[in-house]
């Protein structure tokens, strides 16, 4: 298990396993690949980041990260792997996010995309821009850097 402090000085463990924290997580984020692109969604407020969001009521995890890609991006995703889990110590509740794979088989123009401001493709290294002003927060810790290394391990890209 990796521990870190984020960017609004919660605490945050992250684990590359399945039930890392002995309860389902209510939150996912998406890793999103569509041919030798990366999927991204523009949020509001935060920028650039894969989708994600809440596990409604009655929904797996996949099936939430399926909703929300679609939501997002309007791209129709297939969950490739489960690739682990990781719990945000935020002081109004603390709460755990799944990390999934996901492969984009078509992306459809949609009239809004709820809370963000729709989809964003990255082709190239991902990691070497993360860094610049337009990427959410979220992007630029542990989380998605050693998310990618582990997809590439598992050659899911
Ligand atoms: P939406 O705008 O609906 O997507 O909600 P949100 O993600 O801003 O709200 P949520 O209740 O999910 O998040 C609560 C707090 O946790 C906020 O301060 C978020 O910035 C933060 N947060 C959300 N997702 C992540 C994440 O993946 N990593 C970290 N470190 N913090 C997160």
């Amino acid at each position: 298990m990796l521990t870190f402090i984020d960017k609004n000085q919660n605490e945050v463990h992250l684990a590359f396993f399945r039930n890392a924290f002995s309860i389902k997580p209510g939150h996912v984020l998406v890793i999103c690949r569509h041919k030798d692109e990366w999927l991204l969604t523009k949020h509001s407020t935060r920028g650039l980041e894969f989708p994600g969001g809440k596990v409604e009521k009655g929904e797996t995890v996949e099936e939430a990260g399926m909703r929300e890609v679609l939501e997002e991006t309007g791209g129709t995703a297939v969950i490739k792997d489960y690739l682990g889990e990781y719990k945000v110590h935020d002081p109004k509740g603390a709460f755990i996010k799944a990390i999934l794979f996901a492969e984009i088989l078509h992306l459809e123009e949609k009239e809004t995309y709820f809370e963000t401001d729709g989809p964003v493709l990255v082709k190239g290294n991902l990691l070497s821009r993360i860094n610049e002003d337009e990427f959410s927060f979220i992007m630029k810790d542990e989380v998605v850097t050693a998310a990618l290394k582990k997809a590439k391990e598992k050659r899911l890209y």
